[in-house]
């Protein structure tokens, strides 16, 4: 059996007397698409900080490639390859889409004793990369904020992806998309995952979860509800489970426990 990329153990997360996270498992596999689906409120978006470093979990344990991790901060998670997509895309919209690719870790070169930002190199990978993910540039000197929704969300993923994300999660990419430019998002998830790296996909619509997913867990306030591979369950049921329906202890039966 092929080890997760990172797995995630019985994870709690109190804050004061809040139980946001009440145990809650799940692992990624390489190349896959895992679905965290959840209504508001549920805990995915603490649940993906505690993956990303930002928070320490109350209790539980993380695993990266089968070994036990402690993250203090954003910044080891990145070095172990997770990358987070988080929804305001931490991109500045007057600025090009080669320096908001590169920010903070510009290539330089060295000319005599002064170093200078490599525009042609960085240019010439950016052009590269998001070609890689289906989107052609007009030029690399295009300002982010001319780029549609979609292009954005490209940008961030594409930039995270050259830098060595093996696990990249994506907090609720669609959400704020019209119907194009999701499918083109959906497009670089697939691209993405076929790749090898492990994608979590945060979403609440069934719909955009079902198009790529290869895995689907269900949070609800705080506690998961079963994790489905793709095939074994239907639209339908994520939607109630994520409502807590009334077919919720049927289809708890159904899927057989967690993962
Ligand atoms: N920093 C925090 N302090 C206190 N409560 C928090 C904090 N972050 C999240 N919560 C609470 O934890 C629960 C889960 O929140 P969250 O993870 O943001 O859910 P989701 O992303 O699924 O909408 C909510 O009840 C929220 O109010
Ligand atoms: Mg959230």
């Amino acid at each position: 059996m092929t080890t997760p990329l990172i797995e995630l153990v019985d994870i709690e997360k109190h804050f004061g007397p809040v139980i946001a996270l009440a145990g809650v498992s799940l692992s990624i596999m390489p190349g896959e698409c895992h679905c965290l689906l959840g209504d508001n409120g549920a805990g995915k978006s603490t649940f993906i900080k505690t993956m990303s470093g930002v928070h320490k979990p109350s209790a539980g344990k993380i695993l990266v490639g089968g070994k036990e991790v402690h993250f203090t901060s954003p910044r080891d998670a990145m070095a172990a390859g997770i990358a987070t997509v988080y929804q305001d895309l931490a991109m500045i919209p007057l600025m090009s889409v080669t320096r908001n690719f590169w920010m903070g870790q510009e290539p330089e070169k060295s000319v005599g004793p002064f170093k200078f930002f490599d525009f042609d190199k960085a240019n010439a990978i950016t052009m590269q990369e998001m070609a890689k993910m289906g989107i052609r540039l007009r030029e690399p000197t295009q300002a982010v904020g001319t780029l549609s929704g979609g292009e954005r969300q490209t940008v961030a993923i594409a930039r995270a992806v050259y830098f060595g994300a093996e696990v990249l999660i994506l907090d609720e990419p669609t959400s704020a998309l019209g119907v194009r430019q999701t499918s083109n998002v959906l497009a670089t998830v697939d691209r993405v995952r076929k790749s090898g790296i492990g994608v979590v996909f945060i979403t609440h619509n069934v719909r955009h979860a079902m198009a790529v997913g290869d895995r689907f867990t269900v949070l609800n306030r705080g506690k998961t509800l079963g994790t489905a591979k793709r095939g074994e369950i239907k639209a339908e049921e994520l939607q109630d489970m994520m409502a807590g329906g009334q077919e919720l202890a049927e289809l708890e039966g159904t899927l057989g426990g967690t993962v």
